[in-house]
Formats: C-alpha cells, sequence, structure tokens
C-alpha cells in the first residue's frame, strides 16, 4: 500500500514578510488553474490509487477541505496540527495515524508547495524507489545541485544499491554558503528535494533510535484522536509540548538507512523570492506585481503591496515586499537571505 502524506502546513521564512495568512502559497494558483495542493495530488494520478493524507494546521482547515473537494479527493483524510512544529512531528503523527489500525503502508511524503513539471520523470522516480523502501531503506529524492543555494540539504552519494539508486553517504542540512560552494564545485552531491519514502514503520523505529522525545511527544499527541467533520484532531497540549524540528535534522542526517534515488523533473521548491518570480506569470517588462503597483521604467521585478501604493522608478531585479508591519527590499537573487532577518527578529525576541 501507497500512501501519499502531504505536507502543507509550512511558514516559508524565506519568503519574510510575506506571512501564510496573506500569501499561503500552497493554496494559490500559481498557474492560474489548480492550486500547488491540488497540482501535489493530480500529480499522483496512476501512481497510487490511495486517497493521499493531508496534514496541516488547523487554521487553514477548511481552505483544505475545500480544496480536497474540488479534486474529489475524500476529505476525511486531514490530520489537523493544533501548532506548527515542523516536519519531524508532522510527518510522525502521519505514521501513527497511518498504523493505528495494524497496517503499514509505505508512506510518499510530499511538500503541498513544489513545483514539478514533468510527472512521468516524478512517477518514474517514485517506481525506482518502491522496492527499496519496501525493503527498509529511508529513501529520499536527489536534485542535481545547480548552486550553492543554503536552503538545501545536500547528500553525497555512496555505494550504488540498485539502478538509479545510491547509499546516502552523507546528509548536510542547509549548509554555510562556503560549504555548499564546495558541495556544488564538488560535483559529488544533489540537493534534498524534500520528498522522501519509506514504511511508516521504519520513519518510526529511526526517530525513535534519534529522537525518542519527538516521538513520545506525537505518541502522547495520538493517544486518543478525534475525529471531528472531515479532520482528525491532536491532543493540543501534548502536541504544543513536541520539540520544534525537521525530519532533515532529526532523522535523515542521523540516519544509516538513508538511499537517494535522483530525480531529473523539473522541480522547484518555489521557497525563496527568486524562485517565485520565475514560476510567476511576468507582464511584457519581466515584472510581477501583486497589489496596488505602480513601475517606471522598471524590470524584472517581483513587488507585492498589500495596503499601500507601492511605486519603482529605474529599478531592475529587485523584490519589494510591503505589508502593514513591515517592508522588505533586497536584489532577486540575495533575497532568500531574508532567512537572516527573521534570524535576528527571533533571537531579539
Ligand atoms: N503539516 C506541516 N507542519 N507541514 C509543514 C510544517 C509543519 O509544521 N513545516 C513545514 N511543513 C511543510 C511545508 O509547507 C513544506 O511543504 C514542507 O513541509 C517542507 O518544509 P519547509 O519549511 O519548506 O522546508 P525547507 O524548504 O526549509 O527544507 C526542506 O525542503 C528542501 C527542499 O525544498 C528540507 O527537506 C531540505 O533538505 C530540502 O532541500
Ligand atoms: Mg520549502
Amino acid at each position: 500500500l501507497l500512501l501519499p502524506v502531504i505536507m502543507a502546513g509550512g511558514s516559508g521564512t524565506r519568503l519574510w514578510p510575506l506571512s501564510r495568512e496573506l500569501f499561503p502559497k500552497q493554496f494559490l494558483a500559481l498557474d492560474g488553474q489548480q492550486s500547488m495542493l491540488q497540482a501535489t495530488i493530480a500529480r499522483l494520478d496512476g501512481l497510487t490509487g490511495t486517497q493521499p493524507l493531508v496534514i496541516c494546521n488547523e487554521a487553514h482547515r477548511f481552505l483544505v477541505a475545500e480544496q480536497l473537494r474540488q479534486v474529489a479527493a475524500l476529505a476525511r483524510n486531514i490530520l489537523l496540527e493544533p501548532a506548527g512544529r515542523n516536519t519531524a512531528p508532522a510527518i510522525a503523527l502521519a505514521a501513527l495515524h497511518a498504523t493505528a489500525a495494524g497496517a503499514d503502508p509505505l508512506l510518499l511524503v510530499l511538500a503541498a508547495d513544489h513545483v514539478i513539471q514533468d510527472t512521468p520523470a516524478f512517477q518514474a522516480a517514485v517506481r525506482t524507489a518502491l522496492p527499496l523502501a519496501e525493503a527498509g531503506s529511508l529513501v529520499t529524492f536527489g536534485i542535481v545541485a545547480r548552486q550553492p543555494e543554503t536552503g538545501y540539504g545536500y547528500i553525497k552519494r555512496g555505494a550504488a544499491v540498485a539502478a538509479g539508486a545510491w547509499a546516502v553517504e552523507r546528509f548536510v542540512e542547509k549548509p554555510a554558503f562556503e560549504v555548499a560552494q564546495a558541495y556544488v564545485a564538488s560535483g559529488d552531491y544533489d540537493w534534498n528535494s524534500g520528498m522522501f519514502l519509506f514504511k511508516a514503520s521504519r520513519y518510526l523505529q529511526e526517530l525513535e533510535r534519534h529522537r525518542p522525545d519527538i516521538l513520545a511527544a506525537c505518541r502522547a499527541a495520538m493517544a486518543q484522536p478525534q475525529p471531528d467533520l472531515d479532520f482528525v484532531r491532536v491532543d493540543a497540549a501534548a502536541f504544543r509540548a513536541c520539540p520544534d524540528e525537521s525530519i532533515d535534522y532529526a532523522v535523515m542526517e542521523p540516519t544509516d538507512a538513508a538511499v537517494v534515488v535522483p530525480m531529473d523533473a523539473g522541480w522547484s521548491d518555489v521557497g525563496a523570492f527568486a524562485a517565485l518570480w520565475e514560476v510567476l506569470p511576468r507582464d511584457d517588462d519581466g515584472n510581477v506585481h501583486r497589489g496596488d503597483v505602480l513601475a517606471h521604467d522598471s524590470h524584472n521585478n517581483l513587488v507585492f503591496a498589500e495596503n499601500a501604493l507601492v511605486a519603482t522608478v529605474g529599478l531592475n531585479d529587485h523584490v519589494v515586499v510591503q505589508t502593514k508591519d513591515a517592508v522588505m527590499v533586497a536584489p532577486r537573487e540575495r533575497a532568500s537571505e531574508v532567512k537572516q532577518i527573521v534570524a535576528q527578529l527571533k533571537a531579539s525576541g
């Protein structure tokens, strides 16, 4: 049994100050047709007949339920988090939910906010990974590393384990810029796509081994799951007490059971402004404007105006984001460094 688990609860710190409330990108239609969440589900056509399990913040529950109904996916499969605790706990809840009745499905863990242009190539990579995950490996899908992007995990390929699959010799989540530069130059590293395939029980075992505190908190939260209309709720107090950590740091870095299957499928995580500018429709001057924006002799900018008029003159290749309590301006190619600002904000409380 292949159960897709779609994570739709991130907060996107590289897109600050666009908040999830203002711009929940996984629920928006970048191509004007389906939302990224709906596209993620459509991409599974022909791969599995199992309805996906979606895990998201309870604040977005009706948005998610409505979007699932539009694509005829069973809305009952929505797990609600009372607060974001990052992906290691989210996937643990999904794995506990999936194994509650004694089953042990393969979990195909997907992000709701990735663009993948070549669906057949995506499905082929998943099919390559199936027997490896069945045999107990934690499979990640690797993307050719093109530039020293510090927002990604880096995977060093080890020995070949099957056609199109390699043992992971080393997994490094979000390295420093100089380190990422060296990795890209070496040609030995792939980016981690952030999609995974493993048996639910294997994930729980590895989490138990490397982060028993996270597993214990998630078990407590799932002790008495409460079905509520389309949704499954967990114990809020128990889940709030769970440490905040990503699967990458909690499991993929320390585990010795990881395998990488490269995927060449036109993947983009649209996690930073530069990628957003690339995938959104642009006007004749190469600009993407949202809200009240006026431009004179300005090209290739991404400008979001929430509640003020924003005007640009002679501005090229920049990102400008105006919200009611913050304004951010950056060269497009450096805009992902706003996460440094977010870190400063967090540090100063
Ligand atoms: N349900 C739920 N709850 N989903 C979450 C949560 C949460 O608390 N936190 C994040 N997500 C979702 C996001 O919406 C996104 O779809 C996915 O999980 C990944 O989270 P991100 O926060 O976007 O992670 P990242 O981009 O910094 O890093 C991950 O993805 C990179 C590729 O895009 C890592 O796996 C990296 O190693 C990888 O390179
Ligand atoms: Mg991301």
